[in-house]
């Protein structure tokens, strides 16, 4: 019995750090790259966190991360002002980031 509630603790605190060590990444992924532009609620030189997360899907979002040339039109916006963050994340950061957006989602 001691074994079992032993085995239990230790997946629950695998899985919590998981989740908590996601969060993290995601919020420094933010404020390292997007907090200059990008706010969570409010808009600032782009639109709120909230706002994308509202309208948008996964894809269009990391597409928009990765290639924002190919598809700002699309989304509806006249110009195209944000860089690209191909180069500067990996698969995890973009994940981590796009978890992060749609946490805001308030619709
Ligand atoms: C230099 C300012 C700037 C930075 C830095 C920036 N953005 Fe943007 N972002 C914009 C602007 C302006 C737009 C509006 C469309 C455009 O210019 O491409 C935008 C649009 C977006 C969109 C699409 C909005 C929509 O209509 O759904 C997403 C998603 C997005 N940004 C995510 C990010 C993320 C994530 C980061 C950080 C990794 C980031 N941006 C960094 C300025 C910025």
């Amino acid at each position: 019995m001691i074994k079992y509630y032993f085995k239990i603790t230790v997946i629950f605190l695998l899985l919590s750090n998981i989740t908590f060590a996601q969060d993290l990444n995601g919020e420094s992924v933010f404020k390292t790259y997007c907090w200059g532009c990008h706010h969570e609620t409010s808009v600032a030189f782009g639109p709120s966190f909230e706002s994308i997360a509202n309208k948008r899907t996964v894809g269009e979002i990391q597409g928009h991360i990765i290639a924002p040339k190919s598809t700002y039109k699309q989304l509806g916006h006249k110009r195209s002002v944000m860089p690209s963050f191909k180069e500067k994340l990996n698969q995890n950061e973009l994940d981590a980031i796009t978890s992060f957006i749609l946490k805001y989602k308030s619709n």
